[in-house]
C-alpha cells in the first residue's frame, strides 16, 4: 500500500501494535487518528506525537461505530485507510468442571470479528468515495494454527483472514484495496495478564519496535497478505498453496 499522503484511522492505537503503526504512519506525515475506549491512553498517545488525533469509541459496539462513523465523515472527510486492529486474547479452558464465562466469550467475538465486520460496513461508504482506499486487517499467526489454550481468539483470527479474503475479492474493482496483516507473538499488553515466559514452549515474543520496522516494510510492498516473521512459519505449517488454487476454482 502507499504508505504516505493518507488519512488513516487505526483502532486500537493508543497502545501495543496500534501505537507503533500510529507513530510509524504519523513519521511518515499522515494524518494519523487513533481510537480505542481508553480516553487518557489516547491522550497520552496523542501528547507524544503532535499533530495525531484522537477519537474514543469501542469496536465491539455497534452504536458506538456508527456515530465514529459518522462524526469522522464529517471531521475527515479524506479518510481512506482504517487499520481494524483493535483486538483481545482470552484464555479458556472447555476441559475445565466450571464453564468458560459466555459474556467473556461473546465480548472476545463482539471485538475480534464482529468490531471487524462492523468497521467495514461503517466505513466502506467513506472509503469507496476516495480515488484509492485501504482497509487493513489485524489477524495473527494462530490463524493458520492455533495455540489451544486461546480457543476463541484463534478462531476468531481464523475468522478475521477467511474474511480478508472475500471481501478483498468482492472490493476488487472498486478503489478499496484490502490487506491482511498476521503478526507474530510480540511483546505488548494482549497476553500480558495471563502469559508466562514458558507459555508457549520454544518461542519468545518479538520486541515491538522490531515488528513495527518489518510490519512497516510489508505494509509498503504491494503484497496484500502479510505475514510477519513466526506468522510466516505458522503459515507454511498450517496451511498449503493448494487452498488459493481451490479458492480461485469455486469463485470463477
Ligand atoms: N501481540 C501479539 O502477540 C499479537 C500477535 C498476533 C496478532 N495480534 C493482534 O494485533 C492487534 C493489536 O494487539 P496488541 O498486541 O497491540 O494488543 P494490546 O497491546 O492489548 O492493544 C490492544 C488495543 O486494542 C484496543 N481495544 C481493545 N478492545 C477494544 C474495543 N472493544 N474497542 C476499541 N479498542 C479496543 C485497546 O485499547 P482500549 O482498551 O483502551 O480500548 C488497545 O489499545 C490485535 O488485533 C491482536 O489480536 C497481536
Amino acid at each position: 500500500m502507499k504508505t504516505t499522503g493518507n488519512t488513516i484511522l487505526i483502532t486500537g492505537g493508543g497502545s501495543g501494535i496500534g501505537r507503533g503503526l500510529a507513530e510509524a504512519f504519523h513519521q511518515l506525515g499522515n494524518t494519523v487518528i487513533i481510537a480505542g475506549r481508553r480516553e487518557f491512553v489516547l491522550r497520552d498517545t496523542t501528547a507524544a506525537n503532535p499533530g495525531m488525533h484522537y477519537i474514543t469509541f469501542d469496536t465491539s459496539n455497534a452504536h458506538s461505530i456508527t456515530t465514529a462513523a459518522a462524526d469522522l465523515k464529517t471531521r475527515f472527510p479524506q479518510l481512506n485507510v482504517i487499520i481494524n486492529n483493535a483486538g483481545m486474547q482470552r484464555v479458556f479452558d472447555f476441559s475445565a468442571n466450571e464453564a468458560p464465562d459466555d459474556a467473556a466469550i461473546q465480548e472476545e467475538i463482539n471485538t475480534n470479528i464482529s468490531g471487524v465486520l462492523r468497521m467495514t460496513t461503517a466505513f466502506l461508504p467513506q472509503l469507496k468515495l476516495q480515488p484509492s482506499a485501504t482497509i487493513v486487517n489485524l489477524s495473527s499467526g494462530l490463524a493458520f494454527v492455533p495455540i489451544a489454550r486461546y480457543p476463541v481468539y484463534c478462531a476468531t483470527k481464523a475468522f478475521v483472514h477467511s474474511f480478508t479474503m472475500s471481501l478483498r475479492l468482492q472490493l476488487q474493482n472498486t478503489s478499496v484495496s484490502v490487506v491482511e496483516l498476521a503478526p507474530p507473538w510480540v511483546k505488548t499488553d494482549l497476553d500480558a495478564t495471563h502469559t508466562t515466559p514458558t507459555a508457549h514452549e520454544g518461542m519468545s515474543p518479538m520486541p515491538l519496535n522490531d515488528f513495527i520496522a518489518a510490519a512497516m516494510q510489508e505494509l509498503s510492498s504491494n503484497e496484500v497478505e502479510l505475514k510477519v516473521a513466526g506468522a510466516k512459519y505458522l503459515y507454511a505449517g498450517g496451511i498449503s498453496d493448494r487452498l488459493y488454487a481451490t479458492f480461485e476454482q469455486i469463485n470463477h
